[in-house]
């Protein structure tokens, strides 16, 4: 089977994308999935988390930019990453003179597509070059959102851009998952929850990722939440998010 690719962006930046893509990756790997993790980030938060490493010795910045190879090492049992790099926080630059650039990611990534059961992208909080790649490699876009105030009009511009990828150069991309992350039972989030449901309906992921202390010390400590805490609401939340997935993609 081919490799289902999913990014998950949101260009507000703090949702939880780079927790989800790590957790959901992890989670997935644990249910016997074979999972790439791409680190779409000049942040390098998702390689820091997994590997420790801020320098590593090739990123996906040399593949997007420079035309090697697309650098891919081993996480885990089942989860491998392409590291980002700080020289990212250049690509759209350096990118922005190249011919078919949209396309770059996803002709990288297609030789792979055998090779996993996921491939996760992990995006800047931006909506530029480097994310209109991830969009154009894909088969869904997931969208992590915090429940406070007034996220519709930051959805707004989402759904244009998948509206114009979809028009321009990747029909097949469909907005796959809205779900919530740091969660609280405060009324706020209630009311913002039924507004993004109203709007979105099935598309809304009924888990919710609670606010909890596990995930927000889980970066630091080199492990996935699953090793981190295993019993921290974290892990359930995520491992609950990851049977919906599959549930979803896996039909
Ligand atoms: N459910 C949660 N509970 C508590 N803390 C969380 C939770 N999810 C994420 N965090 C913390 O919130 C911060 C932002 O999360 P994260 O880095 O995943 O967001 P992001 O959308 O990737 O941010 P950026 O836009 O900067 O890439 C991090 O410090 C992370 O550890
Ligand atoms: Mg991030």
């Amino acid at each position: 089977m081919k490799a289902k690719v999913i990014t998950i962006a949101n260009h507000k930046g703090g949702v939880g994308k780079t927790t989800s893509a790590a957790s959901v990756g992890c989670g997935l790997a644990l249910k016997g999935k074979r999972v790439l993790l791409v680190d779409l980030d000049a942040q390098q938060n998702l390689s820091f988390t997994l590997t420790r490493e801020e320098d590593p010795e090739a990123s996906i910045y040399d593949a997007l930019v420079k035309d090697e190879p697309l650098p891919i090492v081993k996480v885990t049992e089942n989860v491998d990453l392409v590291p980002s790099s700080l020289e990212l926080a250049r690509a759209e630059i350096d990118m922005a003179t190249k011919i078919a650039r949209e396309g770059i990611l996803r002709s990288l990534l297609e030789e792979y597509a055998d090779s996993y059961d996921f491939i996760i992208i992990d995006c800047p909080p931006s909506l530029g070059i480097v994310t209109t790649n991830a969009l154009v490699a894909s088969d869904k876009l997931y969208i992590p959102l915090t429940a406070e105030a007034l996220p519709l009009k930051g959805l707004t511009m989402l759904d244009d851009v998948v509206r114009e990828v979809r028009k321009r150069v990747n029909p097949n991309l469909e907005l796959g998952a809205v779900f919530f992350t740091r969660y609280n039972n405060r009324k706020l989030n209630k009311e913002v929850v039924t507004m993004i449901e109203n709007r979105y309906g099935d598309k809304v992921f009924k888990t919710k990722i609670r606010e909890n202390i596990a995930l927000a010390e889980m970066p630091l400590s080199g492990k996935s939440i699953f090793e981190y805490d295993r019993r921290s609401n974290g892990a359930k939340d995520y491992m609950a998010l990851v049977e919906e997935i599959l549930e979803r993609e896996c039909k």
